[in-house]
């Protein structure tokens, strides 16, 4: 069964083609770094028509990749949310246009499903359920517990910022570009990581939540502090900031599977791209006794091949679009 998968949630548009959810046909993906690097972050208005440009270049990009025409597709699978809201309707309404137009089933797709989708579908073989999966985006930040490709338990969630947000703040402040996640990864590989013990958030009551806005605004004080800086004294700054922005997971992580230990733990999203956190995790797997997966980095950011990949399952579990407006039947809310 063929799926056409289109993301358009953020600021990456991206169409692939998949089968039976797991053999990748084709993947074409337009990046939008350079329009929103000057301010930081992404400008709404500039994503969701840089997609509306792109869209239909990249379906046939993917077909052509793919040597496929759009009769051979099967199901079409579109992210329905979260995100902005003009960019997922660009998407979206697209991909309702060729359900219609080619009468083949839309399977709206929860976003956050389709980034812990991901390890899944490069691991068939190996990952079991139930696991614990951890999403780590520009916009989200949770461990859950995985107990099928549908069902997940939130144990940990941020209480502010997001981990990914946290790194593009603080990357705009240094002018470094964005999205800032990849930049500080690179420089902190040149900084000194222990130089400066940035303070854990601390809760009153006990839990494995997360939060990020003490650590950001702990490193901006730190900076603030400092009258000439030095690049030596920046990177080690973005070193000493990286660190403690996955100690913050690590402890929670360990926390939890402390409590019930399950032998596997899957990441993704985005800033499960960070080379820091792949080389330290390994230490974290023998501590704990666990086996932890990542998707290859290019399927870590944002991609249709994660969409057509969930949307395949989403199909065989009934959750087809079925007439209603579009955001009124969001599944993903049931993850708040
Ligand atoms: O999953 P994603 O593409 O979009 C959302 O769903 O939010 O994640 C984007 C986030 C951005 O905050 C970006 O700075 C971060 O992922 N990111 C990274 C790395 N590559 C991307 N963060 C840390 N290290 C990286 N190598
Ligand atoms: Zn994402």
């Amino acid at each position: 069964m063929l799926v056409l998968g289109i993301e358009s949630s953020c600021d990456e548009t991206g169409i692939a083609i998949v089968e039976d959810g797991k053999k990748i046909l084709s993947n074409s993906i337009e990046f939008q770094d350079e329009i929103h690097k000057d301010f930081g972050g992404v400008v709404p208005e500039f994503a969701a028509r840089h997609h509306a440009e792109k869209i239909g270049y990249l379906l046939d990009l993917s077909l052509k990749k793919a040597n496929l025409s759009l009769k051979d597709i099967d199901i079409i699978a579109a992210t329905n949310g979260p995100g902005l809201i003009g960019s997922l309707l660009v998407g979206y309404l697209f991909a309702r246009g060729l359900s219609y137009g080619l009468k083949i089933p839309l399977i709206p797709v929860n976003h956050i499903l389709a980034h812990l989708y991901m390890a899944n579908m490069i691991f068939p073989n190996e990952i079991e359920y139930p696991h614990y999966a951890v999403l780590l985006s520009g916009g989200h930040t949770f461990i859950l517990k995985a107990k099928n490709y549908l069902d997940f338990e939130i144990l940990a969630k941020t209480r502010d910022d997001a981990i990914g947000e946290a790194f593009d703040k603080i990357a705009h402040y240094f002018n470094l570009g964005y999205p800032g996640g990849k930049i500080i990864d690179d420089i902190a590989l040149k900084g000194n990581a222990k130089k400066i013990i940035f303070p854990m958030p601390n809760f009153k009551e006990k839990t494995n939540d997360f939060s990020y806005s003490g650590l950001k605004t702990a490193v901006l004080n730190h900076i603030k502090s400092i009258d000439d800086i030095k690049e030596a004294e920046i990177n080690d700054i973005l070193a000493s900031f990286q660190k403690r922005a996955f100690d913050i997971i690590f402890r929670s992580l360990k926390n939890i599977v402390r409590s019930e230990h399950l032998g596997q733990v899957i990441f993704g999203g985005g800033v499960a791209a960070n080379n820091y956190l792949r080389r330290n995790i390994k230490g974290i797997e023998e501590e704990l006794n666990i086996k932890t997966y990542f998707p290859p980095k290019k399927y870590c950011t944002d991609n249709g091949v994660m969409i057509a990949g969930i949307g395949y399952h989403l199909f065989k579990a009934g959750k087809i679009f079925e007439g209603e407006d579009v955001f009124s039947r969001a599944d993903y809310r049931k993850l708040y």
